[in-house]
């Protein structure tokens, strides 16, 4: 990773990242930087460098692709918040989230802590929009009507530098090409991985992986 971005994986770095960068809308930076020492209490180190590093890759692709980059890194700093919270379980929490909290998410224990994450920013940091909440809500599934902010989340989660997996090589030249065709690698990649070890795949996986492919993303993933 280029040095400077190393840097920024630090809180102290990442917080000067945030207060010197005019990209971020002024009026939210308290809660960017309040969501940044949250890391630190809620999660690993190597967690929390995660989050940074999703930040960091959501932020070159949100440029890259004309995304609003205070709701792409709001997202990124919350979608893995909830996931070292014991103290909150799905069935607790179930009838205050009843769309993010469905049969499928309650039957696969690693989807838990999306929607626990939308609990957590709406409860402990205030967020209201849906558009920051549903791309944490759908960071690990995807969803059919996944907005540019979520796709943003979707493909940053997977391909940020720290994170080891078969293939990189492929996914990173679709995610050059457009946020759809990155999308359909990262999704691809992940329900090759889930099918060959018979692990259940949710729904909101299968209806990303059809809009994608009638979208034509398929095709220019072809192409490339
Ligand atoms: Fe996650
Ligand atoms: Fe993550």
């Amino acid at each position: 990773m280029h040095e400077s971005a190393d840097n920024r994986l630090s809180k102290k770095g990442f917080l000067a990242w945030i207060a010197e960068s005019e990209a971020f809308a002024p009026e939210e930076k308290p809660r960017l930087a309040e969501l940044v020492r949250a890391l630190e209490r809620e999660l690993s180190e190597a967690r929390r460098r995660h989050v940074c590093s999703v930040a960091l890759t959501g932020d070159v692709l949100a440029q890259r692709f004309g995304v609003d980059r205070t709701r792409v890194l709001l997202a990124s700093l919350g979608h893995d918040l909830a996931k070292e919270r014991t103290d909150l379980s799905v069935e607790e929490w179930r009838e205050f989230a009843p769309a993010q909290i469905d049969a499928g998410v309650l039957a696969v224990p690693a989807l838990h802590h999306a929607a626990l994450g939308v609990v957590v920013m709406v409860n402990d940091y205030g967020v209201e929009d849906p558009l920051v909440l549903s791309a944490i809500r759908y960071h690990s599934t995807g969803c059919a009507g996944l907005s540019p902010v979520g796709r943003v989340l979707f493909v940053a989660d997977y391909i940020e530098p720290l994170r080891r997996y078969a293939g990189r090589a492929q996914v990173e030249a679709a995610c050059a090409g457009s946020l759809e065709t990155g999308c359909l690698e990262v999704l691809r990649s992940k329900l090759v991985y889930l099918l060959a070890r018979n692990r259940r795949i949710h729904r909101a996986s299968w209806e990303f992986w059809n809009e994608l492919v009638s979208l034509g993303a398929e095709n220019h993933a072809q192409e490339e």
